[in-house]
Order: C-alpha cells, then sequence, then structure tokens
C-alpha cells in the first residue's frame, strides 16, 4: 500500500470485523519531533496475548493451524522502516488499541493520502458505529464525533445525499485546514 489512509482503512475493518459499536482514529503530526502518529481504538471484541503474538509476528511463529492475515504486519513494517514501530493493546471483551509511530520526514514514510475519503466511506459504509476522528498537526486540532450529527439527523439516513454533502464538506474542510501547515500530501488534487 502506498498511503497510509489505506492502511487506516484496513485497521479500522479490522476493529469492524471485531463487532465494534465505537472506533476512534487519531492521526497526529508533531513536526517539532518529527513523529508522525496513527492509533485505531475500538471497543470491538479484543485479542487474548497468545493470538495477538501471532497477528504481530506471522512470520515467525511456528504455528500454522490459524490463517492469520497481512493488514497488520504490513503497517507494523512500514513503520519499522520508518524509525517507528506498532503497539497493540487489547483485552479480550474490552477492546483494541493499535498505535504506529513513524519518523515524519523519514523518506520512506508513506503519504497519509485521502484521509477525509477513507473516513468518509467508513463513516457512510457503517453507520452503526460511532465514528470519532482526531486529527492534529502540532497545536492544530480537528476533531470530528459522528454520533452528534447522528442525533441531530434523528434516524434520516447518512446515505441521503444532503447529509453526505454535509458530512463531505464538514470533515474535508476540517482536515485540510490543518493541512496548509501541516502534512504534505501525495494525493490531494481533488480539494484544493
Ligand atoms: N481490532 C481488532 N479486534 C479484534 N481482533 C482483531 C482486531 N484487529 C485484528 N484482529 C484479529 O487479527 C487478525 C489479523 O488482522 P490483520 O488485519 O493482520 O489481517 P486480516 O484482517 O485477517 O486480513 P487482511 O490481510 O485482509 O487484513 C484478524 O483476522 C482478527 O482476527
Ligand atoms: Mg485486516
Amino acid at each position: 500500500m502506498r498511503e497510509l489512509s489505506l492502511h487506516i482503512l484496513d485497521i479500522a475493518e479490522n476493529s469492524i470485523s471485531a463487532g465494534a459499536s465505537k472506533v476512534e482514529i487519531l492521526v497526529k503530526e508533531d513536526t517539532l519531533n518529527d513523529e508522525l502518529w496513527i492509533s485505531v481504538k475500538d471497543n470491538g471484541k479484543g485479542m487474548d496475548e497468545e493470538f495477538l503474538a501471532i497477528v504481530m509476528n506471522p512470520f515467525v511463529t511456528s504455528r500454522t493451524t490459524r490463517k492469520v492475515g497481512l493488514g497488520i504486519p504490513l503497517l507494523k513494517q512500514a513503520a519499522e522502516a520508518c524509525n517507528g514501530g506498532m503497539t497493540i493493546d487489547s483485552q479480550p471483551g474490552k477492546g483494541t488499541e493499535l498505535t504506529t509511530k513513524f519518523q515524519d520526514s523519514h523518506i520512506d514514510r508513506m503519504p497519509l493520502g485521502n484521509l477525509a475519503d477513507t473516513f468518509l466511506s467508513l463513516l457512510i459504509g457503517t453507520p452503526g458505529v460511532n465514528w470519532v476522528l482526531h486529527y492534529q498537526v502540532n497545536d492544530q486540532t480537528f476533531h470530528f464525533d459522528d454520533s452528534e450529527v447522528k442525533r441531530v439527523l434523528d434516524g434520516m439516513p447518512l446515505t441521503d445525499y444532503r447529509v453526505i454533502e454535509y458530512l463531505t464538506n464538514t470533515i474535508q474542510n476540517g482536515i485540510n485546514g490543518l493541512n496548509e501547515n501541516g502534512f504534505k500530501q501525495g494525493v490531494n488534487h481533488a480539494y484544493n
């Protein structure tokens, strides 16, 4: 994958598969410390320690009885290639928080890509989940929690074009407002 947003999509899809009713996505660029943090936190079914060890290192384990995917290991590798890494904090029955850190300026650090589109597709595609986005560039923050919008909509579907338009504008403007002095995006041409 060439964009961090696609990795975020993959990790958030794991949260949906885990039955989460709330998923919080954090993207934080700290240029002073040259760090880029991405985390996805959910209240899904969680993983026990043994399973977590396999998920983090599918190539190291001798077990072949369980089929494990590559979403997590690929993001972990990408972070490690940029002087960073991944931690996963998970508790069965409670939820999971996956955090990755990258050296922000590292030559191999993938561009963030289209975070707005990624978040919108999660929001509109899985309306039963409470989605939260916390996007931060240094001391500037864009925080979006869809529960307020859903409350105001009062059962009106998120797929209504007026709702999609509102959500798209809110999220794109929120993210791009910060990008002007932060992220140099690889793919951002549609929104400038
Ligand atoms: N947030 C989560 N909560 C509970 N279990 C999880 C979570 N994230 C991952 N898992 C477990 O870890 C496994 C591995 O996840 P990973 O994303 O690496 O691969 P995958 O989703 O199985 O396949 P893919 O390669 O399509 O992503 C998942 O199949 C799931 O069992
Ligand atoms: Mg996955």
